[in-house]
């Protein structure tokens, strides 16, 4: 069962002017290299993933490197040729980061965050090094591993190595350097974690599996992703979560925000970027009719094609359908359809059969769970032949000669082929923050070993930190319409159960 706090979200009083929407005290040839090699050496801006593959390179796992301060706790691709160019990835997110960068102003004095020793497993870009210094400055210490083998940015991972954060992360990770990395984050010399701030659960998995006696420490799980709430859903009632975890995946700002405004860009941005395909008449199918799926359909049709979206769910049926979408089985339309858009959370919703089926040059991508959407292990079978015709774009050539182009091998296509729209991420990353402040500064018994959404208020003041950037104003109640609907004239403004 999800839980609200009870208790009102932030007692943390880092001297922030109050106003109307802010909370009490706060006031992502042929085909034979190996995975390792995956990705692009280009990482510092996803505008260049498709520059040339660096499999010979030796992995940054042999090579000794430091900081120009002689720092050497971190493995990254190549801190010294890349630094400065991360660097300004990351000033550049900041100016579009609004809602973050007001928080690391006004809670910079406070720090809500003092003593805090989080181990951070996200994907590792520039928006997300805005969230990591935003923690730092907030006074946490924090070590950091990716959370997806093929999303890093290693200019930015560069950037963080050189401005002192413990980062183990680079672009086109074996699964073994993968948990590699993230072992080195949370096994530490003289470092104990008391906060996980995770994406998919494969810290929380990891610690829980090999280290399950340092959870005695751990104030609280942040967990960003669909999947890794229901990791901890699962532990949850299997009596294994020991902590508090906080699901930010479910917040309003996120779940809206990121999901549905942010995908809206990056389908297009992915699509463009891999394939420099023409959208106008295009036949696209959406699996999946979510925040994800509905983003992904909106835009594509903007862009004059013609959108079918599959459906296991009636009302989501229902609303693809008043939305002029035209709800179909995958079977219907996969012989004819030019692009194939998963976004359904599921698993095995393309499989090797779909592929079979589908006509020659059909682009296939995921938008969904990280790797489990498409059934790509099918189509790794000697028959087919696998051509890389650019950094995560793969031509898939079956013997009569017909080919499919797959994306990102079936991982997120945004975070491996696109960039990260930073606003929306600022979103999030604002939610993640205040979040972790909340976890650890909460006081004993608010919170039990359980999976709580954050309060409402808090969203509100995601919402409102984000608001000047539009010159927006907003409408203060007045105590007689206040008094009327039965609300505070603060907020929060709606219940629990309102949909937006
Ligand atoms: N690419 C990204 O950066 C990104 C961002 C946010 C979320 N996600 C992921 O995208 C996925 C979808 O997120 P969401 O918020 O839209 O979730 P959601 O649960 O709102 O939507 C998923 C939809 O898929 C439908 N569905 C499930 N199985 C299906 C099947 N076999 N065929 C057709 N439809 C099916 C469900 O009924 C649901 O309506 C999740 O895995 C989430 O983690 C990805």
């Amino acid at each position: 069962m999800m839980k609200n706090s009870e208790t009102p979200i932030c007692d943390l009083g880092f001297g922030v002017k109050q106003e109307s929407a802010q909370p009490e005290a706060l006031k992502k040839a042929v085909h034979t290299r190996r995975r390792s090699s995956a990705a692009s050496t280009c990482s510092f801006s996803s505008a260049c993933f498709t520059g040339s593959s660096d499999e010979e390179e030796i992995s940054p796992r042999d090579k000794t490197q430091r900081s120009t301060t002689g720092f050497t706790d971190f493995c990254v691709k190549n801190i010294n040729a890349q630094y400065a160019f991360g660097r300004r990835e990351i000033d550049i997110a900041e100016q579009e980061m609004p809602g973050i960068m007001t928080l690391r102003k006004r809670a910079r004095e406070d720090k809500p965050l003092r003593n805090a020793k989080i181990v951070g497993c996200t994907h590792i870009n520039a928006q997300t090094a805005v969230l990591i210094e935003t923690l730092v400055e907030l006074g946490a210490s924090v070590r950091w591993a990716a959370c997806n083998i093929y999303s890093t940015q290693n200019a930015v991972a560069a950037a963080l190595a050189e401005a002192g954060i413990p980062i183990y992360a680079w672009r086109g990770e074996t699964e073994e350097d993968f948990w590699w990395c993230l072992d080195k984050c949370i096994s530490a010399n003289n470092w104990q974690p008391n906060l996980i701030l995770d994406d998919g659960g494969d810290a929380t998995h990891l610690m829980w599996k090999k280290y399950p006696e340092l959870f005695k420490e751990i104030k609280g799980i942040v967990e960003e992703s669909l999947t890794g709430v229901h990791r901890l859903y699962h532990m949850s009632k299997n009596g294994k979560l020991t902590v508090p975890a906080i699901n930010v995946n479910d917040s309003v700002t996120k779940m809206k925000f990121d999901n549905f405004y942010s995908m809206q860009d990056a389908i297009l941005d992915s699509l463009k970027r891999t394939t420099d395909i023409m959208f106008g008449g295009k036949q696209v199918v959406v699996c999946g009719y979510g925040d994800v799926g509905k983003g992904c359909a909106k835009s594509l049709k903007a862009q004059g094609c013609i959108v079918y979206v599959t459906e296991i769910d009636p009302i989501c049926a229902l609303q693809a359908s008043m939305d002029g979408h035209r709800v179909v089985t995958l079977n219907e339309v996969i012989r004819s359809v030019d692009v194939v858009v998963t976004a359904t959370g599921n698993k095995n919703v393309v499989t090797r059969e779909h592929m079979d089926r589908m006509k020659n040059g059909c682009i296939v991508c995921n938008m969904g769970h990280s790797n489990s959407e498409i059934d790509v292990n099918s189509i790794h079978t000697p028959e087919l032949r696998w051509e890389t015709v650019r950094s995560q774009v793969d031509h898939i050539i079956w013997p009569d000669g017909r080919m499919i182009i797959l994306l990102a091998e079936g991982r997120l296509v945004n975070m491996s082929c696109s960039t990260v729209p930073s606003f929306v991420v600022s979103v999030a990353a604002a939610t993640q923050a205040l979040a972790l402040i909340e976890l650890y500064n909460a006081v004993q018994g608010r919170y039990k070993s359980d999976v709580y959404l954050l309060p409402k208020k808090m969203d509100e003041y995601v919402a409102s930190l984000h608001l000047p950037t539009f010159d927006a104003h907003l409408t203060e109640l007045s105590d007689e319409q206040a008094k009327y609907l039965g609300l505070n004239r603060s907020g929060p403004f709606k219940p629990n159960y309102y949909r937006y």
